[in-house]
């Protein structure tokens, strides 16, 4: 049977329907609410799943945090669609995409365990950064950067939810023809 929905790149026009999908889980303080513009700024991490007639009913990020290491952010799927398979392939996109920048780690903070658990992501406790790195993702202004690294002025977003990461395969080797 045909996918009933595709996964690709999100477009810049595709900002109000990504803030449709998050506002929900904003609103349970399961996501963090960010002002329209920082997703025009960041709408290149996005990928999006869209339904026959072009209504978004999933959106997720990858977003590069060192030479290594990426976090997977702002994955949600419309309640009409969950448990269809859309987190899934989201998911997965994002992690080929995450494999073409070069990374090898992904991060995620997040409620729901089970299904990260599912994608080979296991809890950690510290950061998996050496201290030279931390010196460095400290001036970030990036709120998420700021959860990564589980500064004390987003202790209240973080609560309850847990730090995950996934080692990433190393992409397979292209066939050269002989
Ligand atoms: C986490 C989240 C993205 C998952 O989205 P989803 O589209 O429901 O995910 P999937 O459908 O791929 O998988 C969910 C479950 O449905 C099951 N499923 C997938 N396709 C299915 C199908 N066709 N029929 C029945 N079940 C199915 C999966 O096996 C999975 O089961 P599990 O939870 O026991 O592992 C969604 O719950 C969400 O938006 N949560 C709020 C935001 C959030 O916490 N994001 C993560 C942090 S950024």
């Amino acid at each position: 049977m045909a996918s009933p929905f595709t996964v690709r790149r999100a477009r810049a026009s595709d900002v109000p329907a990504i803030e449709s999908l998050v506002a929900p889980y904003v609103r349970r303080r399961i996501l963090i609410g960010k002002e329209r513009v920082a997703y025009y700024e960041s709408i290149q991490e996005f990928e999006v799943a869209e339904v026959p007639g072009g209504e978004l009913v999933g959106c997720g990020a990858l977003h590069t945090l060192w030479e290594d290491l990426g976090e997977i952010r702002t994955l949600a799927v419309s309640e009409r669609w969950l448990h269809h398979g859309v987190g899934h392939a989201i998911l997965e996109q994002l992690q080929r995409d995450a494999v073409e920048l070069g990374l090898k780690r992904l991060f995620c903070l997040t409620f729901e365990v089970d299904f990260f658990s599912g994608h080979g992501f296991h809890p950690i406790g510290e950061t998996v950064v050496s201290p030279e790195v931390y010196a460095e993702l400290v001036r970030s202004s990036d709120e998420g950067v700021a959860e990564f690294l589980e500064l004390a002025r987003v202790k209240p977003n973080t609560l309850g939810n847990t730090r995950m990461l996934k080692l990433l395969d190393a992409p397979p080797a292209v066939e050269i023809p002989s």
